[in-house]
């Protein structure tokens, strides 16, 4: 909508007009109240924080894992996301259910520690499975769905290993650039629909994947040290970006990433 300047002549200037969202949640643009959101690897660790974070904020949260010991205000689908024929009507199940979806997190993850990664096909493929062709899966069954009301968000969890080398653990630095290049790939493919794709991509957080460096002295030391803030992330630490991103506070962003790293990236180092 534009809008004249009384008493200027010729000028005018161009009102951004709020979205159907943000005007039915009182114009907070960070709203995510009633928002359906799928979330993957809600039972633990980032997910649950995540998952814990979009329910207090008055999102209707489903959460999809293995299985669930940590109770939340969310609906709890048990399901191994390495049964990828089964994604599609997981999903159509959940939207019978909501009747849309506003948000697909693609969280759940692993990180396996192998003796000889370069030789050991099962880490390779576990890893590839649960990181990337869940997710793709996962965003397949979904963008149908959200196209049909012209709106959605997906945000996938990325890794530093997605653009840089760690030592020891090549399967989950291929699954991780995977999924940062599909979120680009869906930005461009689905954004005429009203779907934006983006990644959060954390740095070192606590959690029961890395629990390993994180009580090593020396390593935790070496994580802290690298990052600007001098600190570990914890889970908390997601939440606010998970928000943005999944509310009209984000309308404009898509196919990018956003470091949760405490500052590792901008390290140069001395
Ligand atoms: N912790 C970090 O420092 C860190 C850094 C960068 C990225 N990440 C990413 O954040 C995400 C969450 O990691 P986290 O640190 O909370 O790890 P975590 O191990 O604590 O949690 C992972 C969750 O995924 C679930 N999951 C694993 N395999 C599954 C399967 N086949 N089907 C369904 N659910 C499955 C697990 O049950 C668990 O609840 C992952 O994608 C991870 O790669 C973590």
């Amino acid at each position: 909508m534009t809008k004249k300047i009384s008493g200027a002549n010729n000028c005018t200037i161009q009102e951004v007009s709020l979205t159907p969202n943000a005007s039915e949640s009182g114009g907070n643009y960070f709203s995510v109240y009633n928002r359906v959101v799928v979330i993957t690897g809600g039972n633990r660790g980032n997910g649950f924080a995540i998952a814990n974070g979009l329910s207090n904020a008055g999102a209707k949260v489903v959460r999809i894992d293995l299985a669930f010991d940590n109770k939340l205000n969310t609906e709890d689908i048990e399901f191994d996301l390495t049964n990828q024929t089964k994604i599609k009507s997981l999903v159509e199940d959940i939207t019978e259910k909501y009747g849309r979806i506003d948000a697909l997190v693609n969280n759940a993850g692993v990180s396996i520690a192998s003796a000889n990664p370069y030789a050991d096909e099962s880490t390779y493929e576990k890893t590839l499975s649960v990181n990337l062709h869940a997710a793709f899966a996962m965003c397949s069954a979904v963008c149908p769905i959200m196209a049909s009301h012209n709106s959605g968000s997906i945000v996938n969890l990325t890794s530093l290993g997605a653009e840089l080398a760690f030592p020891n653990n090549p399967s989950y630095q291929i699954s991780k650039a995977g999924l940062r290049q599909l979120t680009k790939a869906l930005a461009r493919d689905w954004g005429e629909f009203g779907i934006r794709a983006n990644n959060i991509c954390p740095g070192y957080i606590n959690t029961a994947m890395t629990a390993k460096s994180f009580t090593d002295n020396e390593l935790h030391q070496k994580r802290k040290n690298n990052t600007l803030m001098k600190r570990w992330g914890e889970s908390a630490d997601l939440v606010g970006p998970a928000i943005f991103l999944i509310s009209d506070a984000s309308s404009y962003i898509t196919g990018t990433d956003i470091y949760v790293d405490g500052g590792w990236t901008a390290n140069g180092g001395l």
